[in-house]
């Protein structure tokens, strides 16, 4: 039996540097959701799972930071990011930090944190917790696929369209929502995408707009 821990590890950390390239109408469904949401203040950002930085990058467009975190597991994907959001804000400082977050290693403190497509990627729930607990700004976006079945989903299998062992936990809206508000009081939250761009697998892309609790 694999380890889908390790193998969601093996997955990202060898994809190339265009594995995670947002265009198009995804793009533009969770810019059009979170600009008008984010709250004043956005001086120090942080991007857990940054990808190769479309987002990052979409949202300098519109936040003036000064200083701008980048984490992720695989290093030529941070790379990328970094290069793109010094050629829209090139006078942030921008840190790339290639890090596990399910080894739980403390974040920096920051305005406005953005953790988007990477839950699912922590299988375990008190893994989950640990990585929530850890995450300290002043407002939260964070995304994730959740199922619409009656039980959270885990996969772990060889994926043909990949060409790659894959895993990943699609938990349901309300496990989720539950387990954020554990640590965030959860403004608003909703579908970001029309179905015509949703995954094939049935999974709906959800996006929630957290705040500190008290
Ligand atoms: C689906 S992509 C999302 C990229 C981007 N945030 C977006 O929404 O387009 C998931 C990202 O999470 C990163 N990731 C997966 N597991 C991780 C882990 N354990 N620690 C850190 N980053 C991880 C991957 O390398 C990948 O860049």
């Amino acid at each position: 039996m694999d380890n889908g821990q390790e193998v969601i590890q093996k997955f990202w950390r060898s994809r190339g540097s265009d594995a995670t390239w947002l265009s198009g109408q995804r793009l533009f469904a969770n810019i059009n959701w979170i600009i008008p949401k984010v709250q004043q203040n956005t001086d120090v950002i942080m991007d857990i799972g940054a990808g190769s930085g479309e987002l990052t990058m979409a949202l300098a467009l519109f936040l003036d930071f000064k200083k701008c975190h980048l984490l992720d597991i695989n290093e030529n994907l941070l790379n990328e990011a970094g290069k793109k959001i010094h050629f829209i804000n090139p006078k942030a400082q921008i840190y790339c930090n290639a890090i596990d977050i399910s080894d739980l290693k403390e974040f920096s403190t920051v305005d406005l944190c953005l953790c988007l497509g990477v839950i699912i990627y922590l299988l375990d729930d008190d893994i989950l917790r640990k990585f929530l607990a850890k995450i300290n700004c002043k407002q939260l976006f964070l995304r994730a696929p959740c199922t619409l079945k009656d039980e959270d989903e885990e996969i772990c299998t060889y994926s043909e369209a990949l060409q790659a062992k894959y895993a990943a936990k699609y938990r349901t809206v309300n496990n989720t929502v539950s387990i954020i508000e554990e640590f965030f009081a959860i403004k608003e939250y909703g579908r970001v995408f029309p179905d015509s761009i949703e995954s094939k697998f049935g999974t709906k892309q959800y996006m929630f707009n957290c705040l500190p609790r008290g």
